[in-house]
């Protein structure tokens, strides 16, 4: 898969004001941007709307976990905003994840739709106290259920990519730092690294977000690809 816009800048804000400050100074050819819970949840549909004026692509980071019935209806909501991608959680199970891919088809949509396996900030003793079993094994669960439902791909740690491996899926991965600075992620990575491993699109919040000058720090990154 050829893309050279490889990142996707987390607008993890809670005031919209703050979210649309920042965007002015982001070249919307440089990137795209995640839509989490954070400003969502606030301000709903209103945001993608400012962002897609503005000439951005949305990944739209709701992690639906739903009954197969309230995913698909949920999917459908999403869709209808035109978003880039949209993300389910595999916990949901594989008639759940059945459910949003049919909900992008019956939509005709070519948006991503894509599975959250175990969240990057969780170790093996949270996975074995969760899942009953550790990370790797639950990955294995959770690439199972990917494949099954014919996912357009995953969200995963870089690390993880190893196991989750199969072709013509995509994998996007959070946990990236330019600093090292580990914050709530159980590892992070470079973003040259995490290429390495397989990565596709490197979803990058605080590295870009709280930098002095965002703009330059996302080209310095890209430079460094
Ligand atoms: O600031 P930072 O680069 O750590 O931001 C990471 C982003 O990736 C956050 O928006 C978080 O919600 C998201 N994330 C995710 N899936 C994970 C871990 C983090 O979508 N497994």
């Amino acid at each position: 898969m050829i893309d050279d816009k490889k990142i996707i800048v987390a607008l993890d804000y809670n005031n919209i004001d703050d979210a649309l400050k920042f965007i002015v100074n982001i070249d919307s050819s440089l990137c795209r941007i995640k839509i989490g819970k954070e400003l969502f949840t606030k301000y709903g549909p209103k945001i993608i709307i400012e962002l897609h004026d503005k000439g951005f692509e949305v990944f739209l980071d709701l992690k639906f976990h739903d009954i197969p019935t309230t995913v698909y209806k949920a999917c459908i909501s999403a869709l209808s905003l035109n978003v880039w991608m949209l993300n389910i959680h595999l916990s949901g199970g594989c008639d759940m994840a059945i459910a949003a891919m049919n909900a992008k088809k019956d939509c005709q949509s070519d948006s991503k739709v894509i599975g959250v396996t175990a969240l990057t900030s969780l170790t093996d003793d949270d996975c074995i106290r969760i899942y009953g079993c550790k990370r790797s094994d639950q990955l294995k669960r959770f690439r199972d259920i990917g494949l099954d439902a014919n996912l357009d791909g995953f969200v995963c740690s870089p690390y993880d990519i190893n196991i989750l491996r199969t072709d013509n899926k995509i994998f996007v991965t959070p946990g990236i730092r330019t600093d090292g600075n580990i914050n709530d992620h159980h590892k992070v990575i470079t973003p040259q690294e995490a290429l390495k491993l397989g990565s596709n699109y490197l979803v990058i919040g605080r590295s870009i977000t709280e930098s002095s000058n965002p703009n330059k720090e996302l080209e310095t990154i890209i430079d460094s690809l």
